[in-house]
Order: structure tokens, then C-alpha cells, then sequence
């Protein structure tokens, strides 16, 4: 089985399609063959961020069973061992799959014959989303420094575990676990997983473990995008610090990822940003995230790369 990383987070516009399509790039530069799969059915665009067009097949061949393998779906990119599937060719109802769809699509990318699959997802907290990225082995979440996406960030973690507690406790323990928190906010959310598990330990504490070693098993990876240098450099240590004290799951920061201006730059000559502009402390920062992914050694940006304009 392929390891699966998912990108997502709660916000839109912090760089989800940008970092999974470069440490696509990089991941295969490790000598791995990578599948990107573009799952932000509603508005792809990974094939663009990737400088691709003119893709003739993609998940719309898999979900029209005109195709009965996923993997017959890929199509090469520029990079070497790096395929995608896109969904440009979906219709626009796919964004709302129903159950089955959603179940088929999983298991096919479960069964992909390839080393790493990274998985491109939409913004928001819709079942889609949170169901692809608790698919994977390690959720990928992409913030900004900004307050709006820090606050998106944990409102996606805390949708992660509450979807993640409503498969474990099924819905009819579910509904009676929320219904004694009561702690529902005015349009029927409730808002903090956290304490439907304290509400099962009350009456159930056998069953709270059981909750909590299930939760425990969650990894998640935080990526700090759009990092510009007068910015504190420990911000993301601190997320993940609280994070860890807070969720029962394993956070890891795995690094800030410096602004770039030439970001827009490549998206517009259609060109994968590592591969056009290698020598940029982004390039560097991209790698050492692939890095720490794949459990390799980070090497720190080179003078060259520091004193390149950012
Ligand atoms: N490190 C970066 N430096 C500069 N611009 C960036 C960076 N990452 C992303 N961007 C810009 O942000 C925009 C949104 O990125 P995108 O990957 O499409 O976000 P998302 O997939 O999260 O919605 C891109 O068009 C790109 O111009
Ligand atoms: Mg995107």
C-alpha cells in the first residue's frame, strides 16, 4: 500500500495546491514514484500549479466508469517518477459525492501501485474533505501566520476529530453524546469534540479510552506557508506545542515555507515553482519539508540561497 499524505486545512488561499504539488516534485526527486491526486473536486486547479494542460484523462474517466482502475486515470507529469490524476473533467456536482463514491474513490487511492500518493484538498470542513484526509496516514495542515487562518487551523482539527468521532461512536451514540454536553452553539454545532469525550467518560470510561487511543492515532504535520522574515521564526513550534497539549494526536511543525513573489511568477509561465526557480530559500524550505516527511536529514539554505531575493 502507497503512504497517503493529504493537504488540507481550514483555510483557502494559504498554499494547499502550491505545497502539495512541489513536494510532489520533491518527493519524487527522491528517487519514489508519487501520485498527486487533485481531490478539491469543486475547483481544481493542481494541474495548473503543476504548468499542465490540455490533461486528457483524470478521476471523471474513474467516477463515469469509463476507466475500472484508478491508477489507468494518471497521466505523466514534466517531473520524472511524478503521475496525477486530475479532477479538472469532473462535472461540477461531484464536489457533493455521495457516501459510496466517496468509499470508492478511497479505496482505489488506497490501492494505487506507487510509493507516496499527496492529495490536493479543498478548503473548508465538508465531509469530503475531512474524510479524504482521515484516509490518509499523515494530514498535512497548511497555515498562514495570520490570526483567520491559525483560528481556520484549529477549527479543521476539531472537525477532523468530531467527523473521526462520529464514524468510531456511530450516530446514535453520537447524537445521545452530543445531546448531553449540550454545548451546541445556535446553528446545531457543537463545539468542542474535546468534550464529547469527557461526556463519555462520565458514563463510559472504558469506552473513552478506547476514544482516546483512537484519536491518538490521528498524525498530523503542520506547515507554516507565506513565512516572511521579520516574522517570529518559533511560531510554528509554539502551534504545535499547544496543539500536542491540548488534542490527544501527535502534531508535528514541519517548517515555515518562505513567501516568494516568483510563486505568482511560475503559476503564470505554467512552470512547478522548485523546478523553475531551484535556488530560492522557498525551493530549500520545500525540500527540507519533503524531508521530514520521508524521515531524511534537513539541510539548512545554502548563502547563495539566503541572499536571494525574496
Ligand atoms: N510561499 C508562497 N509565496 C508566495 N505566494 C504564495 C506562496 N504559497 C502560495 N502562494 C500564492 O497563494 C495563492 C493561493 O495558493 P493555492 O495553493 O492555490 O492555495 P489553496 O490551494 O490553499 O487555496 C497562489 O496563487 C500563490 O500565488
Ligand atoms: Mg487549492
Amino acid at each position: 500500500m502507497a503512504h497517503i499524505f493529504a493537504v488540507g486545512g481550514g483555510k483557502g488561499g494559504t498554499g494547499k495546491s502550491f505545497i502539495a504539488a512541489n513536494l510532489g516534485v520533491m518527493l519524487a526527486r527522491q528517487g519514489k514514484k508519487v501520485v498527486l491526486v487533485d481531490l478539491d473536486l469543486g475547483a481544481p486547479n493542481l494541474h495548473t500549479m503543476m504548468g499542465l494542460t490540455n490533461l486528457k484523462t483524470g478521476l471523471s474517466n474513474f467516477l463515469n466508469k469509463s476507466v475500472k482502475n484508478l491508477s489507468l486515470t494518471s497521466a505523466p507529469t514534466k517531473t520524472p517518477n511524478l503521475y496525477i490524476i486530475s479532477s479538472l473533467r469532473c462535472s461540477l456536482e461531484v464536489g457533493n459525492l455521495f457516501y459510496a463514491q466517496k468509499q470508492k474513490i478511497i479505496r482505489a487511492i488506497w490501492q494505487l501501485p506507487t510509493d507516496y500518493v499527496v492529495l490536493d484538498l479543498g478548503a473548508g470542513t465538508t465531509y469530503n474533505t475531512l474524510d479524504f484526509f482521515l484516509a490518509s496516514h499523515q494530514g498535512l495542515s497548511v497555515f498562514t501566520p495570520e490570526p483567520t487562518s491559525i483560528q481556520n487551523t484549529v477549527q479543521f482539527i476539531k472537525a477532523v476529530y468530531l467527523r473521526k468521532l462520529k464514524h468510531i461512536l456511530k450516530q446514535h451514540a453520537f447524537a445521545t453524546a452530543v445531546k448531553e454536553v449540550g454545548y451546541e452553539s445556535d446553528d446545531g454545532v457543537v463545539r468542542s469534540p474535546l468534550d464529547i469525550v469527557d461526556s463519555v467518560m462520565r458514563s463510559d470510561p472504558a469506552r473513552a479510552k478506547l476514544l482516546q487511543k483512537e484519536l491518538g492515532k490521528l498524525r498530523f504535520k503542520l506547515i507554516l506557508n507565506q513565512y516572511r522574515k521579520h516574522m517570529d521564526v518559533t511560531l510554528g513550534n509554539k502551534i504545535e506545542k499547544v496543539c500536542n497539549r491540548h488534542f490527544y494526536s501527535q502534531f508535528q511543525f514541519l517548517g515555515n515555507i518562505a513567501y516568494n513573489e516568483r510563486v505568482y511568477e511560475s503559476i503564470i509561465a505554467r512552470k512547478v515553482f522548485v523546478a523553475k526557480y531551484p535556488y530560492t530559500p522557498t525551493s530549500t524550505d520545500l525540500k527540507n519539508v519533503a524531508n521530514k516527511m520521508t524521515g531524511r536529514n534537513v539541510q539548512a539554505p545554502t548563502l547563495k540561497e539566503t541572499n536571494a531575493k525574496v
